[in-house]
């Protein structure tokens, strides 16, 4: 098992399979001059397949997510499901993508084994889209949505960052729409892992307001049995209809927090905000087996700090930015 010394056991991985991302969201990237990992510094696809399977096999890992970057532009992605999906205890897959080219591949992924999809999706609007993402690729998404859901990737999960100013004031708007379209709508909180240190608290739509701004329109009821799940969840009037907030900044979970991640070249990272991280692909690469391999993941995760530190005055942002984490 993966466990820490404040009493938590990660079993829930998320495996960031590129840097490389085709949209410029300005709460994670720069418009340009990020630089991307070398072809040779990222982990093949056997290489990822050997390591979800030490986790699965031998380190109690029973959720596996694919995120990026954008992981649908990794080349492998379906034959990297299907081989996971094939590991025993097989693990439940599930993928957070920004939705361009989902359209085309919903059905090869679900046939693979991919149990359910999140998209990243801020707005209705494509003007705003394009603002937000410096890309004019709203369409794409809308209908890489569809298909997620057409081909059963269900519960189909959106995830909305607000920006002030931007499209803070299409809250209601949203949650309207992702009910109607059957979506599980979620908003997040803006947190510090921009390439470009932009963030700054003051500037945040906070959990508070976004709450405010649903209750003005619909009736909200607290929803039991949260567990380690990052997103609060509340019925919608009444149900059956969900809402989630991802309050990371000003209410934070690290106590339950059940997440180990790997980086896409092979590193271990302990918590999202971490600024260390420790190496497999290395020992990978030299010839460790398997009960290495583990051992070296039991010894990353055990030295977990109690919290992301966002609170404290020394908080410093990791030096890999959110692109390169996964969220
Ligand atoms: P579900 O199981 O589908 O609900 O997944 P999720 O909400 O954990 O995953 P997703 O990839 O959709 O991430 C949504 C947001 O939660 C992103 O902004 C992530 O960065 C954030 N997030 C995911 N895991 C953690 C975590 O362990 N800590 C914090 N602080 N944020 C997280
Ligand atoms: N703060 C909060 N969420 C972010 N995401 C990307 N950057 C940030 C940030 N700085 C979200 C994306 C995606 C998820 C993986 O993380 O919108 O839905
Ligand atoms: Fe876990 Fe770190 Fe997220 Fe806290 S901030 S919930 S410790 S990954």
């Amino acid at each position: 098992m993966l466990l820490d010394t404040h009493g938590r056991t990660a079993t829930d991985l998320r495996v960031s399979l590129t840097d490389r991302c085709n949209l410029r969201c300005t709460y994670c990237m720069p418009e340009e001059g990020l630089s991307w990992l070398a072809k040779p510094e990222l982990l093949t696809d056997d290489e990822i397949v050997r390591l979800v399977g030490v986790a699965v096999g031998q380190l109690g890992v029973t959720e596996v997510r694919f995120t990026g970057g954008e992981p649908l532009l990794r080349p492998g992605l379906v034959s990297v499901v299907e081989r996971c999906a094939a590991l025993r205890p097989r693990p439940r897959l599930s993928l957070t993508t920004n939705g361009i080219g989902l359209e085309r591949t919903a059905g090869a992924l679900r046939a693979a084994g991919l149990d359910r999809v999140n998209v990243s999706l801020d707005t209705l609007s494509s003007q705003t889209f394009e603002r937000i993402t410096r890309r004019r690729r709203h369409g794409d998404v809308l209908r890489g949505l569809a298909a997620a859901r057409d081909a059963g990737l269900t519960p189909v999960k959106v995830n909305a960052v607000l920006l002030p100013g931007v499209n803070d004031s299409e809250a209601p708007e949203l949650l309207a729409w992702a009910l109607a379209e059957g979506y599980e709508l979620r908003f997040i909180e803006q947190m510090p892992l921009d390439a470009q240190h932009g963030w700054q608290r003051g500037r945040m739509v906070t959990a508070e307001e976004i709450l405010a701004a649903l209750e003005r329109r619909f009736t909200l009821t607290p929803e039991e049995g949260r567990g380690s799940a990052p997103a609060e969840r509340w019925l919608v009037d009444g149900g059956p209809g969900r809402v989630g907030v991802i309050a990371s900044v000003t209410r934070p979970f690290c106590r339950a927090c059940d997440r180990t991640r790997l980086t896409a070249d092979g590193q271990v990272r302990d918590c999202l905000f971490a600024r260390e991280e420790s190496d497999l692909r290395g020992p990978l690469r030299a010839g460790a087996d398997d009960a290495e391999l583990a051992e070296l993941w039991r010894r990353a995760m055990w030295g977990k700090k109690a919290g992301s530190g966002l609170d404290e005055p020394t908080f410093e942002q990791p030096a890999r930015p959110m692109s390169a984490i996964g969220g």
